[in-house]
């Protein structure tokens, strides 16, 4: 029995060794350890051994049996294909990916810079905490003016504001560096504004300035007409009513015809026709001594429009506050909306 069991052992390690996929190892541990296997065999075979060999034998085929069980365990390990990357588990609760959407001011935003920066405008940008210097001072405002008023203006302390208009990065831009000067600025302002539908203490501007030799007022109106007639449309005309602006001079306020009813008069413009979109002018020969700037060479204009309003006109949003108060019910009607 002795002889037997080494045959076995030398038949078996050589088949196991030899199966050359995962098939060929399960027809080899059919033959050797099954239950009714060669092995198998051999235990049965035991019984009718002498007595004295008996507790060496079986110690033997015991051993025989845990060895050739290691081998088919190590073959079979050989022979199963690897995965790439780390193990998955399975039973682990799914990861959905959630599909994002442009914020409806991102586009409107987005559309806007695109077409300045094709009449050659860059984006310069500015702090949101402003010194008072730049925020008023600078920009020619009075002291008496009524926007420096505290129940208009944050202050904060040392000389900061929360800045109210995106104006300041005019003053920046200009101390930074020489004419030309040809750039927007949208962004955040803060005023203390009671909320309602139309009414945010927060919302957006982008400021626009140009400066060079024979800047016009002319100038002004053309670029604001063709900006307008880009975003709203190209049978858009423009209307600048005289206004007042502390950092310019002449000042006016600058509408649209209204791009739902073409300026016939309907619910969105109130029967006017026309849409209030922001201020404008040549900027104030103040300003520009005040960064250093040549007034007898220079003259520049100036602008800054309400870019909330534009986004609820695009887009039907008929309160400010949907804009900022991230709802998700409220943004997942943008996704797959991208700027024009
Ligand atoms: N800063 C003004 C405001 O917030 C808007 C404005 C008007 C900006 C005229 C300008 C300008 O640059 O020239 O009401």
């Amino acid at each position: 029995m002795k002889s037997e069991l080494d045959k076995i052992r030398a038949d078996a390690t050589t088949a196991l060794n030899a199966a050359a996929d995962l098939a060929a190892l399960e027809h080899a541990s059919i033959k050797f350890l099954s239950r009714k296997g060669l092995v198998a065999g051999l235990f049965k075979l035991l019984g009718q051994a002498d007595a004295s060999e008996r507790p060496a034998l079986g110690q033997a085929l015991n051993e025989l049996k845990t060895d050739l069980e290691a081998l088919e365990a190590a073959r079979k390990l050989a022979l199963t294909p690897k995965s790439k990357g780390p193990s998955l588990d399975w039973t682990l609760p799914g990861r959905t990916s959630w599909i994002g959407g442009y914020h409806p001011l991102t586009i409107v935003m987005r559309e806007i810079t695109d077409i300045f920066r094709s009449m050659g405008f860059r984006v310069a940008d500015g702090p949101e905490i402003e010194l008072v210097k730049y925020n008023f001072d600078m920009l020619n405002t009075p002291a008496w003016h009524p926007s420096r008023d505290e129940s208009d203006t944050i202050y904060l302390a040392n000389g900061f504001v929360v800045r109210t208009e995106t104006s300041p990065v005019q003053v920046r831009t200009m101390e930074a560096q020489d004419p030309p000067v040809r750039i927007i600025s949208p962004g955040r302002v803060y005023r203390r504004d009671r909320p309602d539908a139309t009414h945010s203490p927060m919302f957006h501007q982008c400021e626009g300035l140009y400066v060079d030799k024979g800047v016009t007022m002319a100038e002004l109106k053309g670029t604001l007409l063709a900006f307008y007639r880009e975003l709203f449309g190209q049978q858009t005309k423009l209307r600048f009513r005289p206004h007042f602006f502390p950092f310019t001079e002449p000042s006016a306020e600058v509408d649209v015809t209204c791009p739902f009813c073409k300026g016939d008069g309907c619910r969105i413009c109130k029967s006017t026709g026309w849409l209030e979109m922001g201020g404008c002018g040549m900027v104030d020969p103040n300003v520009l001594a005040g960064v250093g700037y040549d007034t007898e060479l220079y003259t520049g204009f100036a602008f800054g429009l309400g870019i909330d309003r534009i986004a609820m006109l695009r887009f039907g949003i008929n309160n400010i506050r949907l804009l900022f108060d991230s709802d998700v019910r409220f943004l997942r009607q943008f996704i797959g909306i991208t700027p024009r």
